[in-house]
């Protein structure tokens, strides 16, 4: 399955810069809650999920002095980020999956903005982030979470009910049930409700698609939506979520985390 996920973002990574709308306001927000500079200072940060690099130049801007390692599993947004980044001796940028990445040099920050719900089971991640980390060192992400979609969810439910997707994002407590067992401490948590405008609900499917938000399993039934489907399922969409703006509107549900691994002494580390 990650195979099919690296394979779908590295297609999108052209196309995706066009529809990162969305991911450029969770990426602005999730730096608010970013530690201050001097924090870490010539410190070493990964981060996970890079895709084009959204989140990637935030950090190297705040962060000038830190070492940024930045991951991806695909290797077309790998290439791109680095392209455009070549200069940079203090920005490392790696093909490597979230849930197996190791490092010897563990780092002080790990962060991730749109792109950890992707690494599933969330667990495997959770627990090889907790490796990369430093004792006392932060974790902070923002991922999606179960109701996001909701709208495309519910017409399909009603339009395509013998199609119905097999997987399903995680809900906001199964992803710090997880946090929790890999032995991190959760400093605080937010979640929002993004509302994103399209054109129509033709715009909005084809700019979730060339985002590499419609492959597996989590949009995907076991047999895929046909041609007339697709025409029922925009013409209905249109209809049922207007914008006061014009276009249409579509909801996606952000989980903000803030945690840490706890020292050895305090006993709680795995
Ligand atoms: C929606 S993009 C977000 C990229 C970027 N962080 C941003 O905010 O624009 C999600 C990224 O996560 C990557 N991804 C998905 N599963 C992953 C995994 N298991 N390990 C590492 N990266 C993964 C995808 O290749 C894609 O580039």
């Amino acid at each position: 399955m990650s195979e099919s996920v690296a394979r779908r973002f590295s297609r999108a990574s052209e196309s995706y810069e066009r529809g990162a709308g969305l991911h450029r306001h969770v990426a602005a927000r999730l730096m608010e809650m970013l530690p201050d500079p001097m924090m870490i200072g010539a410190g070493r940060i990964l981060e996970l999920g890079c895709g084009t690099g959204v989140l990637t130049t935030l950090l190297r801007k705040r962060f000038p002095a830190a070492f940024v390692c930045a991951v991806d599993i695909a290797e077309g947004m790998v290439r791109n980020i680095q392209g455009t980044n070549a200069a940079d001796d203090r920005l490392h940028c790696v093909v490597a999956d979230a849930r197996t990445f190791a490092t010897l040099q563990p780092f002080d920050l790990v962060v991730s903005s749109s792109a950890l719900h992707w690494a599933t089971p969330i667990e495997s991640a959770m627990v090889n982030i907790v490796r990369a980390l430093k004792p006392g060192g932060r974790f902070m992400a923002a991922l999606m979470v179960k109701d996001t979609l909701r709208e495309l969810h519910a017409l399909r439910r009603t339009i395509v009910p013998d199609k119905i997707p097999r997987g399903r994002l995680p809900p906001a407590g199964e992803v710090l049930d997880a946090l929790s067992a890999a032995g991190l401490t959760t400093e605080s948590r937010t979640e929002e409700t993004v509302r994103a405008r399209y054109r129509s609900a033709d715009d909005f499917l084809r700019t979730i698609h060339a985002q590499g938000l419609t492959g597996g399993a989590v949009s995907q039934a076991e047999r895929p939506l046909s041609r007339s489907d697709l025409v029922n399922l925009v013409k209905a969409y249109d209809l049922a979520y207007p914008e006061l703006k014009g276009g249409v509107y579509a909801s996606f549900e952000v989980l903000y985390l803030d945690s840490w691994r706890p020292f050895p002494e305090d006993g709680v580390s795995p």
